[in-house]
């Protein structure tokens, strides 16, 4: 029985002794081991083909060798072998907490229930958001369902008052935390009438949104995953999402897409030709 490990030692020395060459020479032993894999590549295609054909499983117990397989693999000819689900699951949790984190949010893991269901928990602001229905259907089990198409529900279950307790908003008004200033963002020439300015103020980024004097200020932050929207498409006074087309009316923030949410707004003076929001 021929073992794998030996046969890959075996080309781990030799690509070693290679590495050690001149280019040219190293360019040589590359250039005939690509042609050599190229004709191994061709004639392993027909080979599959044909088995598959003429019996799967004959071509199922083939592959099922270690040597075969591991070549098969390296041709890519055959899928590399999936990570475990929880693993899946994590992954595809953390492709989506940026958006959720830029909104004060975040979503866990609760649960996995084979065959089809995983229970998630959205925290932090998404959890008592308007729009937390949204985030979980288009967000969260998207991305779960584009990692994991064995799992077909995902359920939000309920939220852990303790985390929920410290992110409700409900501050005391004494509360230091409750402090409001005014700043200058901008002057009013530089936001565009009809336009957009995107500025980052205090570690905020905002868009400003000019119609004559008037000019609005909100979070650059859509409401469906919290991913920036000054790169939008702007026509007619509506802004669209370059993420996942979510549309908002930019005279009043309100969502076109999906009308229980909002962009979140600031107050705005204008003192002189200055733009302040408070913040
Ligand atoms: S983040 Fe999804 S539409 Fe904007």
């Amino acid at each position: 029985m021929t073992n794998l490990e030996e046969l890959v030692q075996e080309i781990n020395r030799f690509e070693a002794i290679i590495s050690e060459w001149d280019e040219s020479q190293r360019c040589v032993a590359v250039g005939l081991k690509r042609a050599i894999e190229a004709l191994h590549k061709a004639a392993l295609t027909n080979l599959i083909k044909s088995l598959k054909q003429e019996s799967m499983s004959a071509l199922r117990h083939a592959v099922s060798d270690e040597v075969v397989y591991a070549v098969l693999l390296y041709h890519e000819l055959v899928k590399p072998p999936k990570p475990p689900l929880a693993q899946r699951i994590q992954t595809a949790l953390e492709e989506v907490r940026p958006g959720l984190k830029s909104h004060n949010g975040d979503v866990e893991l609760v649960a996995i229930k084979p065959p089809d269901t995983v229970e998630v928990r959205l925290i932090g602001t998404c959890s008592s958001c308007p729009a937390s229905t949204l985030t979980l259907s288009q967000g969260v089990e998207q991305a779960i369902r584009n990692h994991c198409p064995e799992i077909t529900k995902v359920v939000a279950v309920n939220n852990n008052p303790t985390v929920n307790n410290t992110n409700s908003g409900l501050i005391s008004p004494f509360s230091p935390q409750i402090t409001s200033t005014w700043i200058k963002v901008a002057t009013i020439e530089q936001v565009p009438e009809f336009g957009i300015l995107a500025v980052q103020i205090a570690g905020n980024s905002l868009i400003l949104h000019r119609q004559g004097a008037r000019v609005i200020c909100y979070r650059n932050a859509c409401a469906h995953l919290g991913y920036p929207l000054e790169k939008g498409k702007f026509e007619n006074g509506i802004i669209t999402c370059p993420s996942h087309g979510f549309q908002y009316k930019l005279e009043t923030g309100e969502c076109l897409t999906a009308p229980d949410v909002s962009l979140q707004s600031y107050p705005v003076r204008i003192k002189g030709y200055n733009v302040f929001v408070q913040m």
